[in-house]
């Protein structure tokens, strides 16, 4: 039995960047309704953990933390304990998202203490080094293609289409009858045409929509025809083309059963998951620095 009180975490106190982040032990989480507790096994780190990292998050408002915020969203391992009898048992492996920015806690750590809606199970043949770098950003290119609707033919432009969210959009914006092209770096070819997407290394104008995950804000949003829809990542910053186009922009929020799904699609290789290297968590700051250099094609896994 796992009687710690304590856990392991990684944490910014004074947000300035991948070196200001601290390893500290902090107080073992009570289970509250609906919760359970999972020992993590890997971590995947996103391109807005330095974000917090670099005090961004704080900057715009998003973060008022008044001693520490916690780092990491996505998380891969295994149930340890649970409020009550809940769907998912003890000693399930599962995947998740810890949801928002003003939090003390991540997943950047030895455990996460959970809602059960922000996880699911992974499938068997799915390791948990793969899954962690699944529900952040397969939820994401998921809920993107949510607000774009169904495509009946028409042409989407995806920018950033050789990155995680990106390159999740193009099969998900497929599946829902959306003609495919990706935006990215000419190195990128290869792997965007293998998503099943025309590759396109200096778009034109008049697409029936653009999914923007390179963050091109106002030139993303002129590629668009007039009267199409633009679907951003930056809820707090968006572009105005006029021109009767739509903009909207993705705010991620768990769910649960599509992450199931989600898992399943990445288990069979439907979703493409990308992992560069697996570093302890001791090394977080490594992994941060290298991708604040930019550059990246996968993500960094962290295992605590
Ligand atoms: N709103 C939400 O709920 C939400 C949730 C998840 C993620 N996000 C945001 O979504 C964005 C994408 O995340 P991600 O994890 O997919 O990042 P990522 O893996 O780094 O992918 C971004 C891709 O865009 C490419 N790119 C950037 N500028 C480009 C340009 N001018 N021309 C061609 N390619 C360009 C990058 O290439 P290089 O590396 O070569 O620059 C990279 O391949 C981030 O801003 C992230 O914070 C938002």
């Amino acid at each position: 039995m796992d009687t710690r009180t304590t856990y392991r975490t990684a944490v910014v106190r004074v947000p300035a960047g991948p070196d200001s982040v601290e390893l500290i032990d902090v107080p073992r989480r009570a289970l509250g309704a609906g919760q359970l507790r999972v020992r993590i096994e890997a971590a995947a780190v996103n391109p807005a953990d330095v974000w917090v990292t670099d005090g961004f998050f704080h900057s715009i408002g998003m973060i008022h933390q008044p001693e520490q915020t916690g780092l990491g969203w996505d998380f891969a391992g295994v149930v340890t304990a649970t409020d009550t009898d809940l769907a998912i048992p003890v000693g399930a492996r599962v995947a998740g998202m810890v949801p928002g920015f003003d939090r003390d806690f991540g997943s950047f750590a030895q455990e996460v203490t959970v809602q059960q809606d922000w996880v699911a199970v992974v499938p068997d043949d799915l390791s948990l080094t793969a899954a962690a770098t699944v529900p952040l950003n397969a939820l994401t290119a998921g809920q993107i293609v949510d607000l774009l609707g169904d495509g009946n033919g028409r042409h989407l432009l995806v920018t950033g289409a050789a990155g995680a969210v990106g390159s999740f959009v193009v099969p998900l914006a497929r599946d829902r009858g959306w003609v495919v092209s990706g935006f990215a770096r000419a190195s990128d070819e290869a792997f965007v045409r293998g998503l099943g997407a025309e590759f396109v290394s200096a778009p034109s104008r008049g697409w029936d929509a653009v999914a923007d995950t390179a963050l091109l804000q106002e030139d993303g949003a002129a590629l668009v025809r007039d009267g199409g829809t633009f679907v951003g990542v930056r809820p707090a910053a968006l572009p105005t083309p006029g021109r009767g186009v739509a903009v909207r922009a993705v705010s991620v929020v768990p769910d649960a059963s599509r992450l199931a799904t989600l898992l399943e699609m990445a288990a069979r290789d439907v979703l493409r998951t990308r992992i560069v290297d697996v570093l302890p968590l001791e090394k977080v700051s490594e992994a941060l620095r290298n991708v604040a250099a930019g550059g990246v094609r996968g993500r960094y896994v962290l295992t605590p």
